[in-house]
């Protein structure tokens, strides 16, 4: 029997970065990848927070890295590989609520423009930055975690949704781009997984996405960092530009 909580797809020989490491599903990811044998490149703008987790796995390190910042993703990221350092996938699971609870008129276009900046522009950006990389090789996993929001948008959370609408959008159009360089680029929409950026929601907010789940649950953080690291696989080769549903059964399409 075994005693490894992380045996499953063995990923020896894989190198993944995860940017928003230091927190929730990000975390998760890492240990998760870690733990089936892959070497993580830590990634967040909490660089101590990414410190701890790669402190936790053997061979990982941290980067600290804000996706808002263009050249600092470049520059930094350019450090984590190489010619004689492939990097084969990157997943981003950096992401801000920004105000919830909130109609639309009564949001601030700055917060509106701010997640933005994190979600959508910082994911076009990390992108960007991976992909020449990943297209000489011929190889490479890109998957970002756009969220049941950006599918059917949430009340109370316009900037959220319309945020994760274009990122679905961008990675629509980026996967096609794509398609025959070896790079697949996906992302997961999850529905409600119980982390810190959930925690600091109004309850009312979260028992309002709640009451639309079927199976009547949160998601675990294990079974969305299952769905990442399969999705992160070499085995996960026939798809692209799509996006993995873990929602419990709420999305429709
Ligand atoms: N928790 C959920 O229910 C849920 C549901 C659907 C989608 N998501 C998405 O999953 C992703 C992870 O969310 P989480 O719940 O783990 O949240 P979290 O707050 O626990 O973690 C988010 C991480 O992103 C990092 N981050 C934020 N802004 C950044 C920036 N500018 N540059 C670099 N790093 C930055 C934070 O420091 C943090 O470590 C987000 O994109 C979120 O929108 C979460």
């Amino acid at each position: 029997m075994t005693t490894n909580a992380y045996a499953g797809l063995d990923l020896t020989g894989q190198r993944v970065l995860v940017i928003g490491a230091a927190s929730g599903i990000g975390r998760a990811a890492a240990l998760l990848l870690g733990g089936r044998g892959a070497e993580v490149v830590c990634a967040d703008r909490n660089g101590p927070g990414a410190a701890e987790t790669a402190a936790e796995l053997p061979g990982a390190v941290a980067v600290e890295v804000d996706v808002t910042d263009d050249r600092q993703v470049h520059e930094r990221l350019a450090t984590v590989m190489g010619p004689d350092r492939p990097l084969h996938a990157m997943v981003n699971c950096a992401g801000i609520t920004g105000t919830t609870a909130l109609v639309s008129h009564e949001i601030d276009v700055k917060d509106f423009e701010h997640v933005f900046d994190v979600n959508l522009r910082g994911a076009f950006v990390l992108s960007q930055a991976v992909l020449p990389h990943m297209t000489t090789n011929g190889y490479g996993r890109i998957l970002h975690v756009a969220s049941i929001a950006g599918k059917e948008g949430n009340a109370g959370m316009v900037s959220y949704s319309a945020s994760k609408a274009g990122l679905i959008g961008m990675v629509k159009s980026m996967g096609k781009e794509y398609a025959e360089s070896g790079v697949t680029i996906n992302a997961i929409a999850p529905a409600v997984i119980r982390t810190q950026m959930v925690e600091e929601m109004p309850e009312s907010q979260v028992e309002y996405m709640v009451a639309r789940i079927p199976m009547r649950r949160c998601g675990t953080l294990g079974e969305v960092a299952e769905a990442i690291a399969w999705a992160v696989s070499p085995a996960a080769s026939y798809t692209t530009g799509f996006v993995y549903d873990l929602t419990g059964g709420r999305a429709v399409y």
